[in-house]
């Protein structure tokens, strides 16, 4: 079932809020948000009419613990339908942002209770150049990377038909061979990387993408994991 708000504070929130009642696979969807919630306490920008912005329930099938990789492969579910659909020339970024060269397109925040899971999309459908400077890292939308505005709607029914079928295929057979492609889409094995991190900032290469979704970078000072940040690539 789809939910549908013309202004909410969060979709995600509304979902942890309302988890008892809601069922696995269930939408919240919202025209605005006042308290749009982005990964690392960031907030993100939600203003009417332009984006998407909603969130999905998930109850039955993973154990929580997964969820950083869920949300992995829901980046590439969108990153997928917007490359064949709309021919945008989208790439991931560790974890899970998609990226139109050096700006964010969609982002995905993962948030659970002891009830469930939500994965909260935010991606920039009909943004202007101007509204986008609003968003403080650089960032873009559908309309400003394909010169045409787009309906919202239909992007919405693509996006969620391409999420659910990537579900299924989670459903059917596990989370292995959609992480495989995850991590393959990354490219960023052997990549020089600044990494930003709750912990501190550090340069390094990357040589591993963990099993648990993390990244094993090589520093001067040895090697480190990260399991939560941004990356910038560095020449
Ligand atoms: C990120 O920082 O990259 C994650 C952004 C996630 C934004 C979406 S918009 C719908 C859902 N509700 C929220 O408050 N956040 C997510």
């Amino acid at each position: 079932m789809i939910y549908r708000f013309a202004e909410i504070d969060s979709t995600n929130k509304y979902a942890l809020r309302e988890m008892a009642a809601l069922s696995h696979q269930d939408i919240i969807l919202a025209n605005s948000q006042t308290d749009g919630r982005g990964r690392l306490g960031r907030q993100w920008v939600s203003p009417p009419a332009d984006n998407l912005y909603f969130s999905i329930v998930i109850k039955d099938f993973l154990h929580i613990e997964q969820n950083a990789f869920l949300s992995a492969v829901i980046a590439l579910a969108v990153s997928t339908v917007l490359k064949e659909k709309y021919q945008l020339n989208t790439t991931l970024k560790w974890p899970n942002d998609v990226m139109i060269g050096e700006k964010k397109l969609c982002g995905i925040l993962a948030e659970s209770n002891k009830q469930g899971l939500v994965i909260g999309v935010g991606l920039n459908v009909n943004m202007t150049g101007d509204e986008l400077t609003k968003i403080d890292r650089p960032a873009t939308s559908m309309s400003v990377a394909l010169g045409v505005k787009q309906e919202r709607e239909d992007v919405f029914n693509n996006v969620i038909a391409e999420i659910f079928s990537f579900l299924k295929v989670i459903e059917k057979q596990g989370l292995a061979q959609l992480l495989l492609l995850w991590q393959d889409a990354l490219q960023i094995i052997d990549k020089k990387i600044e990494a930003e991190t709750p912990g501190g900032n550090f340069t390094g290469v990357v040589k591993k993408v963990d099993n648990d979704g993390g990244l094993l970078i090589e520093t001067a000072a040895g090697q480190k994991k990260i399991l939560a940040g941004d990356v910038k690539y560095v020449a």
